[in-house]
């Protein structure tokens, strides 16, 4: 009988990926969203892959009602990750209850339900965007939490109080908090990958876009910081390393050797690449140029920040080894599959 596992906001771009890796290290996996920012089709790309559908549930986890039909209908979940948030910074800012209310009521509907429904743990999906603007790199889990430069991030960081004073008050539930730099890149199947609506504002997708010829040219938001060739440094993590990060996290978190109740990880590579690193890495491993231009800095971004994973590597066992230029290949080829006809996804 195979551990169910219960990922919220599963058709999004993390959450389908770790639907996958889920499904391929024995899980049975349920998937609820909303659809706000994803398809269904992503099922069929999952499937596709895998050979196994995935149960799906559209629905909204801000209602406390559909979320108890669905443990009601799929009994036996025991673990849950928690992707379901909405996550574009700038958007934060326009519209801060929309992400207040998303992402925080989201969390606490899941973390009230757990113990009446025998769920053991969740993993949360959180963000580097915690630390801010760090003082130094690379950054571990002991670095200072600044206050949140957007909405966006202010919810992560409400977010992992509201799980750790919940766990400390007693609650019978563990949790694994992970903290992502930059995921990018696609499944090497090209099945699934990032797909963003509208305007990109990620750099990966508004790249592939400006390489594909959708997008006139891209913008570098300032190449005049304090880095060796002027632009921002992040650290740029393959989609694929992110999502089994997330099914080790689920193993260790429900095993039962005595683990802490709640554990923090930073998932990155441990390597900084700076935005024009990026752009010949991309030009180098595909042979595609992509015309840019040089423009103002972008409001809000951090100068440079990249991980140090060392925690994760020597306690969940885990690092992140696919090759930038393997991510870029792969990150092409599903920019050129949501290009051509009939696609699914
Ligand atoms: C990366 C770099 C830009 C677009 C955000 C969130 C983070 C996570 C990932 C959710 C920056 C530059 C970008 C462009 C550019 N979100 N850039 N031209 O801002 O580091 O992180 O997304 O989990 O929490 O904060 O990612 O990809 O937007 O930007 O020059 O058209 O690329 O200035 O230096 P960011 P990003």
């Amino acid at each position: 009988m195979s551990t169910k596992i219960l990922v919220t906001g599963g058709t999004g771009y993390i959450g389908s990926h770790t639907a996958v890796e889920l499904q391929q290290a024995g899980y049975e996996v349920v998937i609820i969203d909303n659809l706000s920012n994803s398809n269904a089709g992503v099922i069929d790309g999952i499937e596709s892959i895998t050979g196994i559908r995935p149960v799906f549930v559209e629905g909204d986890c801000t209602d406390i009602a559909t979320l108890r039909r669905l443990f009601e209908e799929n009994p036996g979940i025991k673990g849950i990750i928690n992707f379901a948030a909405s996550k574009a910074v700038g958007e934060s800012v326009q519209k801060p209850l929309l992400y207040y209310r998303n992402n925080l009521n989201t969390l606490i509907n899941l973390l009230d339900l757990m113990p009446e429904y025998g769920v053991e743990g969740i993993v949360f999906s959180s963000s580097c965007t915690v630390y801010g603007e760090p003082d130094f790199n690379p950054i571990d889990e002991n670095a200072p939490i600044k206050p949140a430069t957007s909405p966006y991030g202010n919810t992560k960081q409400i977010s992992e109080e509201i799980i750790t004073d919940y766990v400390h008050s007693g609650a019978p539930i563990k949790s694994i908090i992970l903290r992502y730099f930059n995921p990018i890149g696609a499944h090497p199947s090209a099945k699934i990958g990032e797909l963003p609506l509208g305007v990109p504002q990620n750099l990966v997708p508004y790249l592939t876009q400006t390489a594909a010829g959708i997008r006139k040219e891209l913008t570098v938001f300032g190449d005049d910081y304090d880095t060796p060739d002027g632009s921002c440094i992040r650290d740029y993590i393959d989609v694929v390393d992110l999502a089994k990060a997330h099914v080790i996290a689920m193993k260790r978190m429900l095993s039962p050797e005595d683990t802490q109740k709640i554990e923090i990880f930073n998932l990155g590579t441990g390597r900084g690449l700076s935005v024009l690193e990026l752009i010949s890495a991309f030009e180098s491993a595909t042979g595609v140029k992509v015309p840019y231009r040089i423009g103002a800095r972008r409001e809000g971004d951090i100068e440079k920040i990249w991980a140090c994973p060392d925690k994760a590597n020597n306690i969940l066992g885990w690092r992140a080894d696919v090759p930038i230029t393997e991510t870029m290949r792969n990150t092409w080829a599903w920019q050129q599959h949501i290009m051509s006809p009939g696609k699914q996804g």
